[in-house]
């Protein structure tokens, strides 16, 4: 009797917890646990020489990506890893292979960078002379200061060996509201975990919650052709790994364009 009894208790206990499980992973930060890729061997090259220039602009989108919080640690990806902009935001390590150049600094250990632009393919010149961009390749296009952690600057070019690794980022996702009232133009940044958003959608008070699907317009802005002017508006992003976080109420109703609004959370 008692056993039944504790059986029960023990049944109905662990059906709570499945509850409050299925629940919590279908409502916010579904999706699988991040792992690390395998390292894979690549090669890398260095942009912009030692200047701020390649700081601004970039194909991703984020502007002054000094003052959206990446720094130097950057890279721009060949057209095979970046994916139309849905790489964006990713976050890489990278290590020279000593073993095969000697520009390599034999103890530089690795680096940390953030995919921020797209190196162009430069179909004139063949892949193994120029061309490093060229698809299929994969390809980093590094900042000269991350360049230069691994090896001389007179390698030019130099084999590496890469793998994804979760990003680590200081304060919440970032929204930053761009275009007007009739197309919403939001810049997804600031973005932890896997880093790279594939899917953003919107919703406010006076759409009766209901979540919009933002269309990617390039890199990580996403375009909603939907006026929210006067509204709360609340995101649910998902990542490149399928976790999904949402975002309640974090543009308050008397926002504007060209504001940036910092979520509370991140992956
Ligand atoms: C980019 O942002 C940094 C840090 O906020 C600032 O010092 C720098 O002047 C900005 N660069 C440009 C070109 O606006
Ligand atoms: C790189 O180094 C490894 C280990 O020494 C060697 O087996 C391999 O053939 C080298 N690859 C190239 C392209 O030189
Ligand atoms: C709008 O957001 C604020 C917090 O920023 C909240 O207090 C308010 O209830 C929200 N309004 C609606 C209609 O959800």
């Amino acid at each position: 009797m008692d056993s039944v009894r504790i059986l029960m208790v023990r049944d109905l206990l662990s059906f709570n917890v499945l509850l409050i499980l299925i629940f919590a992973s279908t409502s916010v930060n579904a999706g699988p646990v991040y792992a690390n890729t395998e390292w894979t061997d690549s090669h890398a090259t260095f942009n912009d020489g030692n200047n701020a220039q390649g700081t601004m602009g970039g194909a991703c989108g984020y502007g002054n990506i000094s003052s959206r919080g990446y720094g130097l640690e950057t890279t721009a990806l060949s057209s095979t890893l970046f994916n139309s902009g849905l790489t964006c935001g990713a976050c890489f390590e990278i290590k020279c292979k000593v073993e095969n150049s000697t520009w390599c600094f034999p103890n530089a250990g690795s680096i940390k960078v953030t995919a921020t632009d797209l190196c162009p393919a430069n179909p004139a010149m063949p892949t193994n002379n120029g061309g490093w961009c060229n698809p299929p390749r994969t390809h980093f296009d590094l900042s000269y200061q991350m360049f230069t952690r691994l090896a001389k600057a007179e390698g030019a070019i130099i084999p590496v060996q890469f793998r994804r690794v979760p990003c680590v980022k200081v304060g919440g996702i970032r929204f930053t509201m761009n275009g007007n009232p009739w197309f919403n133009l939001v810049l997804v940044s600031n973005v932890a975990g896997a880093g790279n958003v594939v899917n953003l959608q919107m919703k406010s008070s006076e759409t009766n919650w209901f979540w919009m699907t933002a269309r990617q317009i390039s890199g990580q802005y996403w375009e909603l052709n939907q006026n929210l002017m006067g509204q709360n508006i609340s995101f649910r992003v998902t990542l490149g790994n399928g976790k999904v976080m949402i975002a309640n109420n974090v543009v308050p109703a008397n926002w504007n364009f060209q504001q940036t609004f910092e979520s509370d959370i991140n992956f």
